[in-house]
């Protein structure tokens, strides 16, 4: 190939200039046909990209159609019901209700209800009228030592950073969060101005204690209590891991730390910024309730709780027993899902780290239960929950409320386009340029989010209506029905048994929390193995170790 490019581009170049004797403004087609033949010779001489040096100037084509690939995919390719993370019918749902636009669709569904994993509800002959309904329920969050509860709405903004997002998307997710009377989950990042426009917030402390720290990177008690009594301020998030990266830190470049950005989160301007993957504030489940305790006490009582991936059950029944040991609740829990979103995370930890949000959301609701912890905490569940069947099966699970992320993104105008990570968004949502940004109008979708909000509230509460339920608090795991197989279908609770409120507490404890029960303790995250029944357990034990 190397031999055409050589042998076409004399044979160009040298009919030109023949042809030039006879007509000689054909001379001003060199201006385009020399760097062209120029480029050929880069890449021909160029080491790094094969396929560039195998085929010069043609084998640059393959790079723009690979930037083009998941436009043509989207727009002339994908059905309605593919299209990944969010299908195209999930996204134009979202779309209309932001807009307020005919969200009804026509001529039935477009599912296959024969296919594994179809899922409905149950609807009842005695179905509550829509009209009796309460389309805002409210849940109030703050167990016995909380002072200052919160009412929040069942549907809120997940954990997203400045940073992560551009400030139109932050002002536009606040200023909607307080026209829909919802709140607005800052994430890692801390409280920008953009944060403050009104609407309620929830503060995210990642272990980065941005906003709350010395310049070590250690958790800053002064600093925190400064923002966190601010009375916009409605609870507080201590974030141990998210569903898209589990266990992974993260750094900021040095080349990112604005002034404002050092500023907001308490950093060295254009100095890396180290985000641990594990926190410097506690190392073991009695130390962090202890950890909770402080925030409280810190910020005059406000409710504090903290949001998880799960991972080792083991880990989480730790936490449950330092609650116990010390009477010392948060006052929510969030389980993020293995399926969450993020700006950017390696592929092995997007695809396969984390519990998926179903199972992690059963097991933490029987945990707490089963620990008689649920009546002071509340659950909120996230990872893919952007209409009013993803909250109602969530609501079954044992969720209080759901927060959204890219659900919320969607709403104002993002397109799915996969680049968060580039800075090149095009919608102005996940991006830093200012050219882009400027396309995103606050104005206009701020109204946008407090819409896809209130209407999809709505329509989980005309599903939890049809089932002849009254709030999200009263439906049960046996209202969902799951297909796992041509002719086999499961409810929510032949998956997922309850556990009865307080078993675990004495022995005998349900099965499935058997050997959870054995290895957790409330002095130590890492399971202990010693109190096992080896002789039982002989098949599990390690044959060699190094
Ligand atoms: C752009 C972006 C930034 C995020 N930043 C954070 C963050 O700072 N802290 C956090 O706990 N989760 C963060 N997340 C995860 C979300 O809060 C949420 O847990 C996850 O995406 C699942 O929700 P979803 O399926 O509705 O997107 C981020 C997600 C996205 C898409």
């Amino acid at each position: 190939m190397r031999l055409n490019f050589v042998t076409t581009a004399s044979l160009v170049v040298l009919a030109i200039v023949a042809l030039s004797f006879w007509w000689s403004p054909i001379l001003w087609t060199l201006l385009l046909v020399l760097p062209l033949v120029g480029l050929g010779v880069f890449d021909v001489y160029q080491s790094p990209r094969a396929i560039r040096r195998n085929f010069p100037i043609w084998g640059r084509l393959r790079y723009v159609m690979e930037d083009l690939r998941p436009k043509i995919y989207q727009y002339f390719v994908e059905s309605d019901t593919d299209g990944k993370p969010f299908s195209r019918i999930h996204r134009n749902v979202i779309y209309q209700r932001a807009k307020r636009q005919m969200d009804t669709v026509p001529f039935g569904t477009q599912l296959d209800v024969y296919e594994n994993n179809y899922e409905w509800l149950n609807h009842s002959i005695k179905a509550l009228s829509m009209k009796t309904i309460d389309t805002d329920p409210r849940v109030l969050v703050g167990g016995p030592d909380c002072k200052q509860p919160y009412s929040a709405s069942v549907y809120n903004i997940s954990a997203m950073s400045y940073g992560s997002l551009s400030k139109n998307a932050i002002m536009a997710f606040n200023e909607g969060a307080l026209l829909g009377n919802f709140a607005h989950n800052t994430g890692e990042g801390s409280i920008s101005d953009h944060h403050l426009r009104g609407g309620d917030l929830i503060w995210q402390i990642g272990t980065g204690y941005f906003g709350c720290r010395y310049p070590d990177g250690t958790f800053n008690p002064d600093a925190f209590r400064e923002k966190a009594i601010l009375p916009t301020v409605k609870m507080i998030e201590i974030k141990l891991s998210q569903g898209a990266k589990p266990g992974h830190g993260g750094m900021l470049p040095g080349s990112k730390v604005s002034e404002e950005i050092a500023r907001i989160r308490l950093v060295e301007v254009g100095k890396n910024v180290d985000s641990p993957s594990y926190h410097s504030a506690f190392t073991t489940p009695l130390e962090f309730v202890a950890f909770i305790k402080k925030l409280r006490e810190l910020s005059d009582g406000k409710p504090i709780g903290f949001k998880l991936c799960i991972g080792h059950k083991s880990e989480f029944v730790a936490i449950c027993k330092a609650m116990v040991q010390t009477k010392i609740y948060p006052d929510f829990i969030t389980v993020d899902g293995g399926e969450g979103g993020t700006g950017a995370a390696p592929l092995e930890f997007s695809n396969h780290v984390g519990m998926p949000l179903r199972n992690a959301l059963a097991f933490v609701y029987d945990a707490l239960t089963g620990f008689d912890l649920k009546r002071h905490i509340k659950i909120i569940a996230s990872g893919k929950v952007t209409n009013g069947f993803d909250l109602v099966k969530n609501f079954a699970l044992g969720a209080d409320m759901c927060n959204s992320a890219r659900g919320m993104m969607i709403a104002i105008g993002c397109i799915q386009a996969l680049e968060c990570n580039k800075n090149t968004c095009p919608t102005g949502v996940a991006t830093q340029n200012p050219k882009l940004v400027r396309g995103l109008v606050v104005e206009d979708k701020k109204k946008r989010v407090a819409n896809f909000h209130n209407e999809t509230v709505k329509s989980a509460s005309e599903l939890l209506a049809a089932a002849g339920l009254k709030h999200p608090s009263d439906i049960h795991r046996v209202y969902i029905q799951r297909r796992i197989s041509p002719d086999k279908v499961l409810t929510y609770l032949d998956s997922y048994p309850y556990i009865p409120n307080g078993s675990l507490l004495q022995e005998p404890y349900a099965k499935q929390f058997e050997t959870i029960m054995a290895i957790s303790s409330a002095e130590s995250f890492t399971p202990n193995f010693d109190n096992l029944d080896w002789d039982n357990l002989a098949w599990a034990r390690k044959p060699l170790s190094n």
